[in-house]
């Protein structure tokens, strides 16, 4: 308590939920934004009991940080984390929320398996839905009030026959996410929405064959949220600020 006490007496530039930080881009996010003192992280983790690395950023990074457990796929514990952001964010607001967690499979149109679309449209879709609807709140006292939602370019109906085929439930779950993106937008217009493809990324997901290193991704994509205005919202954009058709 009063460690957050005297983190909330300071004047934050920044504060940011990030869902879900355990790995991978989510990961790398937290680790850039706690380089400043001024900056205030969330992180939002399904398992907090494992999540060393991002524990030991306490260690060796300046700004604030808070691991809180979410599963974007429990809405029910979703909508309880207010009660635990209450105490982080309810006078500060929030700044940013980042609605980073994605899976995906190797499937097709003809080949997917029903119940695996539902989980991956549940994840990918639903959940950054309810993210954003408990952290309305938080948005709407923040300073910025940016949702970034982590999309993906095979979520573009325009260039589909560039990636063919392939994981076909999650460019139909980026889709999705794509539209929603819209209709918080059309919602709330005061807030500004974008939707964004980080990249082709060395994580797990992305895998070694991608070309574009955590690092330089997230550089970008932090470049991008801390300089965007409401000419921005609504935008579908790569991490290096291009516009991706939809
Ligand atoms: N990497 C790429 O090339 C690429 C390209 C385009 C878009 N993206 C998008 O970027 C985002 C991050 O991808 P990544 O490459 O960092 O993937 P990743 O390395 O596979 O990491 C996925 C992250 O999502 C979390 N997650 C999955 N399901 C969750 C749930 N139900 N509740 C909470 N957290 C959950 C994982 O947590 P656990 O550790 O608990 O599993 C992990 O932190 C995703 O939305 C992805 O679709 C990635």
């Amino acid at each position: 308590m009063c460690a957050m006490a005297s983190h909330l007496a300071r004047a934050l530039q920044l504060t940011l939920l990030d869902y879900s930080s355990s790995r991978g881009i989510g990961f790398e996010l937290v680790r850039q934004l706690l380089a400043s003192p001024d900056n205030l992280v969330v992180a939002a983790c399904r398992n907090p009991a494992t999540a060393t690395a991002l524990h030991d950023l306490k260690d060796s990074t300046r700004g604030v940080l808070h691991v809180i457990h979410m599963d974007v796929s429990h809405f029910d514990s979703v909508r309880a984390s207010a009660k635990v952001l209450e105490p982080i964010l309810g006078e500060t607001g929030l700044d940013y929320l980042i609605n980073n967690a994605g899976i995906a499979a190797r499937d097709t149109a003809f080949t997917l398996d029903p119940d695996e679309l539902l989980r991956i449209f549940r994840t990918n879709v639903v959940g950054p839905a309810i993210v954003s609807q408990t952290c309305l709140p938080f948005l709407q006292k923040g300073k910025r009030k940016i949702i970034l939602n982590i999309s993906s370019t095979a979520g573009s109906i325009a260039t589909v026959e560039e990636i063919g085929a392939r994981n076909t439930s999650y460019s139909i779950s980026k889709a999705a996410l794509n539209m929603l993106t819209l209709k918080q937008k059309a919602e709330w217009p005061d807030i500004i929405t974008i939707t964004l493809c980080p990249g082709w990324v060395k994580t797990d997901m992305g895998g070694e064959e991608a070309y574009v290193e955590t690092e330089e991704s997230i550089s970008k994509i932090l470049a991008l949220i801390t300089s965007a205005t409401a000419a921005d919202s609504g935008k579908f954009l790569r991490y290096n600020g291009e516009a991706i058709p939809w």
